[in-house]
């Protein structure tokens, strides 16, 4: 099918690229020109694993085009997916003018019958007022029919989980439009649910709360075995290995952060709120969040006794590992505390540094390698399980410090670490220094 896109951002550029692979014709559209002209000439403007050879194969076998004219984009589009962001508005409510914009240029451009399928996280009834204002700025007499269709893919595995997702959902009142839809992700062989549209809007929602949840409930138990003495890893497989449970998402840390989380559970707390309901479980979930995200400096402050002076090193400062986005990081938060306290820091990132500049404190020293961020430092924390700081080989690495202590925050370092006599481990959920 003839499909055209607008927004490339992840959602948007990994939809598009993937619909291409899986045969599409795909014409992605963004207001951004300079977006845009970096990927026609096949560069990716972010860091995804895998999404630059995927984008290049489709170039080649032309199946994928950019451009910044949605008329163009438009003219022959059978479907037309919506990817654009709804950050984050002053209210803590997505802000959704993006969206507004992207629904009255569709109105103002499209000559056919066509079907809007919107992939953005939208607040519950978003996409039937979208579908208003696509209707109400119409040039021609058309048909345009609007399909919710939420995205569940995780930054750092993005292609990989457009493949194997677990789930798609489409929801749409309409019949014809869930077959259309259910017939372009055919190739992808995954369950298809049908629901209406409220109902698909909240199951985006419900699913990153409760993967939220998860994080900060296993936070807690991790917080209590360190007081009882359990060991958080074994805990949580032996959680995980019941199926009602699952294994997935109960890896114990400094919390969660990303463009997705914090901003979805606050959006969910804001529905209930105005809808006169109470989500307190949820409450619950981003109070936790909040302190677990300053477990280490707390450590770091009870073995010290003082941080003043103190040389820290943060290791990782992006979200997650496999992406450089900064947003909501808990570095971020975790280099101001530290910062507050009178500490000294300074940073590593195998892959953010650039925009790790923009989104730190100018205080903070950024090292172009770990071995040059630990020297002559009196503790360091780990924030990220970036792969390289896993290795048995980072472990003497750590001896560069004046004072080898280490804040795991993502319990990743290898287990030769606790053999290592030179460090002082302290990883989260566990006894100081406990084998496994
Ligand atoms: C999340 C969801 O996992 C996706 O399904 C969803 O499509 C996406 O949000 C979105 O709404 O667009 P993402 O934010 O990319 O994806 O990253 P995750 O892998 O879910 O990680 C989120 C945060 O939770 C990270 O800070 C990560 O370190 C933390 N986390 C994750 C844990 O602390 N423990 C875990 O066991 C898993």
């Amino acid at each position: 099918m003839r499909i055209a896109i607008v927004g490339t951002g992840y959602v948007g550029l990994v939809t598009g690229v993937c619909l291409a692979k899986i045969g599409h014709q795909v014409t992605c559209v963004d207001v951004d020109e300079d977006k845009i002209a970096q990927l026609s000439s096949g560069e990716v403007p972010f860091y995804e694993p895998g999404l630059g050879e995927m984008l290049d194969q489709q170039r080649k076998e032309k199946r994928i085009a950019f451009t910044v004219n949605p008329g163009a984009a438009f003219a022959n589009a059978e479907a037309i997916f919506i990817a654009v962001g709804t950050p984050q508005g002053i209210d803590g409510m997505p802000d959704l003018q993006a969206l507004i914009t992207v629904a009255q240029t569709i109105g103002r451009h499209v000559q056919h019958d066509v079907i809007v399928v919107i992939k953005s996280t939208v607040p519950i009834g978003t996409n039937t007022f979208l579908a208003q204002i696509i209707a109400e700025h119409l040039v021609h007499p058309v048909s345009v029919r609007v399909a919710s269709n939420p995205e569940f893919l995780r930054e750092g595995s993005a292609v990989y989980d457009t493949f194997h997702g677990d789930r798609i959902v489409i929801g749409t009142d309409d019949a014809e439009v869930a077959g259309i839809l259910a017939a372009i992700y055919e190739p992808l062989h995954i369950p298809i649910l049908h629901t209406d549209i409220r109902s698909a809007e909240m199951i985006k929602y419900a699913s990153n709360a409760f993967l939220a949840t998860k994080i900060s409930f296993i936070n807690e138990i991790a917080n209590l075995c360190e007081s009882l003495g359990a060991t958080i890893e074994d805990v949580a497989r032996g959680m995980g290995m019941d199926q009602r449970i699952g294994e997935k998402f109960l890896r114990a840390g400094i919390g969660y952060g990303g463009s997705c989380f914090p901003k979805d559970v606050k959006a969910l707390l804001g529905m209930a709120e105005l809808s006169g309901d109470q989500l307190q479980i949820l409450q619950a979930v981003e109070r936790v969040n909040r302190k677990q995200q300053m477990r280490l400096v707390e450590k770091a402050a009870s073995r010290f006794g003082d941080l003043r002076g103190k040389r820290i090193a943060l290791l990782g400062l992006s979200f997650k590992p496999d992406t450089d986005d900064m947003r909501e990081a808990p570095s971020l938060g975790i280099a101001a505390a530290l910062l507050e306290h009178g500490a000294q820091v300074v940073a590593y990132d195998p892959v953010s540094m650039n925009h790790a500049r923009t989104y730190l404190p100018a205080q903070v020293e950024l090292f172009e390698s770990a071995e040059q961020a630990l020297a002559g430092a009196d503790a360091a924390f780990v924030l990220t399980e970036w792969q390289e700081f896993t290795l048995p080989a980072f472990v003497p690495k750590l001896r560069a410090m004046r004072e080898a202590v280490v804040f795991d925050g993502r319990n990743c370092l290898h287990d030769s670490v606790l053999e290592d006599d030179a460090v002082e481990y302290h990883p989260i959920g566990r006894q100081l220094g406990k084998k496994l």
